[in-house]
């Protein structure tokens, strides 16, 4: 079995992604041991009661200081014993304990062709506001191991996806998810869970 954890905080679509892949036995043994949210209003939340996937939220504003925070969701992530920690969605910065423990164990989905449109303030709608304000003519989405940095860690799977005439940000990102994230990062999920690639 290789389990794994997917942290998030929205709506879960890449999350259901990968369960409707696991539920067509596409993704080999892969097996969500947990969900983690840093929301408790998070559909994702909804999203893994309904599929019967264990799921908690570790919510920063509920703990007196940062150590404390990065502890609890530490020793939440340790309970569920993870081959693989999926970042699918997550908007709270990984704390430093949690990416040394887990070194080139953690993978994040990122709506943009790094190095492009990545970094501080890059996330959510930001990011195709940005690229429709620069014109680009083409986007995509990258998934990517985690290191200290964002979104600088190692490269695994990156997809293209045309901007159109008349996009919204709302449009684009819809077509980058649906064309591009839904892909990549449940195949860079079976790709790892299959030893095919790692951190180098
Ligand atoms: C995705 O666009 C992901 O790339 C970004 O946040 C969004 C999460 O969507 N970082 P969802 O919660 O998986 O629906």
């Amino acid at each position: 079995m290789f389990n794994i954890v997917v942290m998030v905080s929205g709506g879960g679509t890449n999350l259901q992604a990968i369960i409707d892949k696991i539920n067509k036995n596409e993704l080999g043994d892969t097996r969500i041991a947990a969900v983690i949210s840093s929301s408790r209003k998070a559909y994702a939340l909804e999203r893994a009661k309904q599929n019967n996937i264990p799921a908690e939220a570790v919510v920063k504003k509920d703990f007196d200081t940062a150590e404390a925070f990065d502890n609890a969701l530490l020793s939440t992530i340790d309970k569920y014993s993870p081959d693989l920690i999926v970042l699918a969605g997550y908007l709270v910065i990984v704390p430093p304990v949690v990416i040394q423990k887990y070194k080139n164990k953690i993978i994040n989905i990122h709506p943009s062709l790094i190095p492009a449109f990545c970094g501080d303030g890059f996330y959510g709608l930001k990011v195709h506001e940005a690229v429709l304000a620069r014109g680009c003519k083409v986007t995509g989405a990258t998934v990517h191991f985690v290191d200290e940095g964002t979104d600088t860690g190692p490269i695994i799977l990156q997809k293209a996806v045309y901007v159109q005439p008349g996009d919204t940000p709302e449009i684009l990102q819809k077509r980058v998810m649906e064309e591009a994230e839904w892909n990549i990062l449940p195949e860079a999920v079976r790709l790892i869970s299959q030893g095919k690639v790692n951190a180098g």
